[in-house]
């Protein structure tokens, strides 16, 4: 295990009913003004925005709503989140959707406490935050993103085509509550790309040194096991309690930071998605089942007694006198097979990108990370983007 130092000051409500059981007496704790803050109106067909508007009045709160906010949320957005937030002198942000919400209300809970440019200062590059964020709690929506445990806002700068956050633990929501039947009105696409977001983080995080034993890594092979197993039971059954619950756990594991300690992670894929996300506005988890396979097909020789292990621990595949190669390979085409049965796409023409798309431009702009197995460069991201066509 590397040296680290582990913080995490959500507090998690977690479980049917949390909501309608613990909001009011959690709401005492803050002042008269709360921003109500959605995405598209889901929460209006499926109850949720009844059911917690009707406990912030029966708790005598001044709400003020702001909605709209977009999947891939964007920096435009959030500046119109900060503004109200000033002028209506809100006391609490309360968040309720998915990554997309929870993501804009980080930033929008950090911008109402500054003057200064939040994107320049805080996103384009790292900064020090040594004030108090407005304060915010979360009511997840659609599980995946992990977002609601941890500091990571990743936000979408129209203007400069940059898809980036970075995770300042005090952005870190000050309450969360995660009822798993909030999520049983999710279509299928966004359920399973959900999901495959959670098993990319894990994955993210379990490919990279060290590769000696350590519980990070042993955490890492029962989460992504888990996630497999639900998912397939979810796609079944989408109201299957048990299975939503355990997705919705998993997606807050995979994220708080709790499986990073002590890795270096790689976090290469999600640089890839990300920009091609800021150019094309595709959806995350889709884009990256998309890439993970054709990265891993270039990273599998650098990883090799690693990928080898993903292929007997998290696949089951029998060693069966088989080299470390073999079985490296086989653990990468066991996943590609995994994201073909759960219905995701595995081209970007399945993607729905543009054929006639600049992929050098968006190669040019991905991040590169220092903790791969493998260091890419952009002609090798290129290449990987030319074999995903
Ligand atoms: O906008 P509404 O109408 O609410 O519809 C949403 C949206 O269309 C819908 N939805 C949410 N809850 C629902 C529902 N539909 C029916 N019933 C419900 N209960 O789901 C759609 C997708 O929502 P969105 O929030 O965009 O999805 P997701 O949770 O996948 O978030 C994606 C964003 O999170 C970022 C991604 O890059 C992307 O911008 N990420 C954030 C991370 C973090 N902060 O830690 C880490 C991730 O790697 C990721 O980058
Ligand atoms: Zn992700």
């Amino acid at each position: 295990m590397n040296n680290f130092i582990f913080e995490n000051s959500s507090k998690v409500y977690f479980g049917e009913g949390c909501v309608k059981e613990y909001l009011s007496n959690i709401l005492s704790a803050y002042g008269d003004t709360v921003m109500l803050c959605y995405g598209g109106g889901s929460i209006k067909k499926n109850g949720i925005y009844d059911e917690v508007i009707t406990v912030l009045k029966k708790e005598n709160k001044a709400v003020v709503e702001f909605s709209g906010i977009p999947s891939n949320p964007t920096y435009s957005k959030v500046l119109e989140g900060v503004k109200l937030a000033k002028e209506s002198n809100a006391d609490l942000i309360l968040a309720v959707g998915g990554g997309s919400v929870m993501d804009c209300c980080k930033a929008i809970s950090l911008g109402a406490k500054y003057d200064g440019d939040i994107w320049s200062d805080f996103w384009a590059r790292p900064g020090v935050i040594d004030f108090e964020p407005l304060p915010l709690g979360i009511i997840v929506t659609v599980s995946g993103t992990g977002s609601e445990c941890n500091g990571g806002a990743v936000i979408t700068n129209e203007e400069l085509k940059i898809k980036t956050g970075k995770d300042y633990p005090q952005h870190n929501a000050k309450f969360v509550m995660l009822d798993s039947t909030y999520t049983y009105s999710v279509p299928e696409f966004q359920m399973v790309s959900g999901a495959f977001d959670t098993l990319s983080h894990i994955m993210e995080i379990y490919f990279s040194e060290p590769n000696e034993s350590n519980v990070s890594d042993d955490i890492s092979e029962a989460l992504m096991k888990n996630v497999i197993t639900n998912l397939r039971a979810a796609i079944k059954n989408p109201e299957d309690y048990t299975a939503r619950s355990n997705l919705m756990w998993d997606a807050t594991m995979a994220e708080n930071r709790i499986i990073k300690l002590g890795k270096k992670t790689d976090f290469e894929c999600h640089q890839m998605e990300h920009q091609l996300g800021a150019y094309t506005n595709c959806n995350h988890g889709a884009g990256l089942a998309v890439l993970h396979p054709v990265y891993y097909r270039h990273i599998c020789k650098a990883g090799e007694k690693k990928f080898a292990q993903f292929a007997v621990n998290v696949w089951g595949i029998s060693k069966d006198g088989k080299t470390d190669e073999e079985l490296a390979k086989a653990g990468v085409e066991a996943l590609a097979d995994f994201i073909k049965e759960i219905g995701m796409p595995t081209t970007f023409k399945e993607l729905g990108i543009d054929e006639n798309i600049n992929l050098k431009e968006i190669a040019d702009s991905c991040g590169i990370v220092p903790g791969a197995y493998k260091k890419m460069t952009h002609e090798e991201i290129l290449k990987i983007f030319e074999e995903c066509k």
